[in-house]
């Protein structure tokens, strides 16, 4: 195969795996595997610099910082929609009766696509024989900016559309940054001390207009595509939804959030469903659309004042307000991270009445110059917990209070202390704060750690404040009795909780390791130390050295532990623990490193017939072996079953000896009777 052939084929692929993770959110291969196709491509494109196009998808980062942007004149200008502003069900029926009313149809229902308002910033996409040539901001609807090379990073923008025919295409949508981006982002710049975004939207505006586009690469931004701009040489569907269906089909996002429905009622039904699951949309949005979905009805109805009559935006109440902070509250968490808590004048926001906002840490406080008194903007969107976002300083009063953060603990008088380089303040009162026991026991008996069935925040809170648990161990000191005598506890629940107790009391070491909470362990970690240790014991006297030598394990996770049991009130609580009945499957004596399969990787693909992959992965790693996701040269065998596919190649081509399942069997067989 020759360089263009191969080129070609590489790009294909490519997009193929670009649309299955960023459209279809449906990875079909691993991360490696893509960035070996990703870096073939880029060597054979430095060595053919002639077979460079702008739809490969290498160029999708790292253009020249720009001086400014282009202007851009829209061949069909982008207009903006009505909005009915009243978010109950009079919008839905206020707008089928003007749409009847203006065809002269009292009579019959009309048929409307109903879709999300999206709400992040409007861009037009031009696709020239189905390649990207450029993308548009609306700016004033006639005009707006050319900013192809930021929305070139954004991996769910097809550089080239399958199947679409059209001499041109220009299609519309919405730019935005999910959730879970946003927060990430901001958790980022907060633990670098650094300025976080106000909100999605801003956020995605902000990125669009970057000049440095590596920089915009470096925020994840997503599209939905909802509309068209001029188009030559398609034959357009007869219907919205057939349009976004035919779009769908080019490989180009749409939100599967939509639905054609008949007449106002439904309408209305359509507003309420996503009313309800608005809080748990992977990004924000502020209203549904209403579209008449029949294009031939829609260039009848036409447009008032530059607003299509055919289409409207039903709102949903706003996710940020004003509001004034009465005070400013400390809260501490379990590791004793102290979070600054803004007390509001209650505001009704994102659909509840919110009292509380988060100011994350004291350089956010710091930034945001949050006083006593201010009037600042505040945000609740998804599950997110409400923050606040930022102070209106022309309303500031005369006597507001600027708020300074205490030297000592607010729960427990102990020594607050911020270190080097770390965003947060702490309490370094460990387990004598009762706030930080609080959270200490709900982690504890959290269901990733101890499982504890029926022990939620309420009753510790009860347990704590009350003084019947001081510590880990009191936990399991607990009887029926002291439970039913407190304040809304049945006899029936208080035995539940109690067996639930001792049901927790047979654990694992990761488990239990995990549970007690210590800085920098998370579950993974307790994982990696309970298969190389084997036993608590090991774990408690290593010192750094020994530490380090665990796969993963790092200075600061090391630091942390030897931190951790150097302490005897943490060495007591795990005694007490384990003569209270805790108890787990221990190597006594043993170390990891003498478990057959120890430093061994095994990577499992195809299907296995006998045994379960779990199955196959939990008794391998019994033996001690790793069982990883994906081949590579630290890779020991693969086994593989039925249909094994690019992991079998891989195993091949790096020479990775490859078993079938019954040498699997017999290989486990052997190990287990040793
Ligand atoms: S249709 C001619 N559909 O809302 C009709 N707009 O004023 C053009 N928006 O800033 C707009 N989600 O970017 C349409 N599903 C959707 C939308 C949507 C968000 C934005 C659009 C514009 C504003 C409409």
């Amino acid at each position: 195969m020759d360089a263009v052939q191969r080129i070609a084929q590489l790009r294909a692929e490519i997009e193929r795996h670009n649309h299955a993770y960023y459209v279809l959110d449906a990875p079909i291969i691993p991360d490696v595997e893509y960035d070996r196709l990703f870096r073939e491509l880029q060597v054979l494109e430095a060595q053919h610099p002639e077979l460079l196009t702008p739809d490969s998808p290498t160029q999708r980062v790292g253009g020249k910082v720009l001086e400014g942007f282009v202007s851009v004149r829209h061949a069909v200008p982008m207009l903006s929609i009505r909005t009915e502003t009243d978010t109950e069900d009079s919008g839905a029926f206020n707008f089928d009766t003007r749409v009847r009313n203006a065809l002269g149809t009292l009579g019959g229902e009309i048929e409307y696509a109903c879709e999300l308002k999206f709400d992040g910033l409007a861009i037009n996409l031009r696709y020239e024989r189905g390649v990207l040539v450029q993308a548009a901001t609306r700016g004033d609807g006639e005009t707006g900016e050319d900013v192809t090379q930021n929305v070139r990073t954004i991996h769910c923008i097809p550089l080239r559309l399958s199947g679409c025919e059209a001499e041109v295409i220009e299609v519309r949508g919405e730019v935005y940054m999910s959730r879970r981006d946003f927060e990430r982002y901001n958790d980022r710049q907060r633990a670098l001390g650094l300025a976080a975004l106000v909100n999605p939207r801003n956020a995605a505006a902000g990125t669009i207009r970057q000049l440095d586009p590596a920089l915009a690469a470096r925020r994840a931004l997503s599209f939905f595509v909802y509309g068209l701009g001029e188009v030559q040489g398609w034959a357009l569907p007869a219907t919205h939804s057939g349009i976004l269906d035919a779009l769908q089909s080019f490989g180009l996002p749409v939100c599967a959030d939509r639905a054609v429905v008949r007449g106002a009622q439904a309408l209305a039904g359509f507003h309420h469903s996503i009313a309800t699951k608005r809080d748990a949309l992977p990004f924000d949005i502020d209203g549904v659309v209403y579209k008449v979905n029949d294009i031939k009805l829609q260039s009848e109805l036409g447009f008032v004042s530059r607003e299509p009559r055919w289409a409207v935006a039903h709102k949903f109440p706003a996710e940020e307000q004003l509001t004034i902070v009465r005070g400013i509250d400390i809260q501490v968490g379990r590791t004793g991270k102290l979070t600054p808590v803004a007390k509001l004048e209650p505001v009704f926001v994102g659909g509840t009445t919110v009292s509380n906002a988060t100011l994350h840490n004291e350089g956010e406080l710091r930034r945001k110059d949050v006083h006593i008194g201010d009037t600042v903007i505040v945000r609740r969107a998804g599950d997110v917990i409400p923050e606040v976002v930022g102070v209106i300083q022309e309303r500031r009063p005369a006597d507001a209070k600027a708020f300074v953060m205490p030297a000592t603990c607010p729960v427990c008088g102990s020594r607050v202390v911020r270190e080097e380089g770390e965003a947060d303040a702490r309490c370094s009162g460990g387990l004598f704060c009762a706030a930080q026991r609080k959270q200490a026991i709900l982690h504890f008996a959290g269901r990733r750690a101890m499982d504890v069935e029926g022990l939620g925040d309420k009753l510790v809170e009860q347990l704590v404040d009350e003084n019947i648990i001081r510590s880990l161990p009191d936990l399991y000191r607990l009887d029926t009795a002291t439970l039913a005598a407190l304040e809304r506890m049945a006899e029936k629940s208080a035995q539940n909780i109690v067996d639930a107790l001792g049901k927790s009391k047979n654990t694992t070491l990761n488990r239990f390791l995990f549970a007690l909470g210590i800085r920098h362990v998370g579950e993974t970690t307790a994982k990696d130390l309970a298969r190389y240790f084997g036993n608590l014991n090991a774990i408690m006297q290593a010192d750094n050295e020994r530490l380090l030598a665990v796969p993963d394990v790092g200075p600061v996770v090391a630091q942390s532990l030897v931190d951790f049991f150097g302490e005897q009130h943490n060495r007591d609580v795990v005694q007490h623990l384990r003569e209270l009945g805790v108890h787990w499957e221990e190597h006594e004596g043993t170390s990891m490193q003498v478990l057959p399969l120890f430093g061994k990787t095994f990577v499992l693909t195809g299907t296995l017939t006998a045994l379960s992959r779990d199955e196959a992965k939990s008794r391998l790693e019994a033996l001690g072996a790793k069982v990883a996701g994906s081949v590579s040269k630290k890779t020991d065998y693969v086994v593989a079953g039925a249909e094994a596919g690019s992991k079998l190649d891989k195993a091949r081509e790096l020479n990775v000896p490859v078993w079938d399942e019954t040498e699997l069997s017999e290989l486990l067989g052997r190990c287990e009777t040793i």
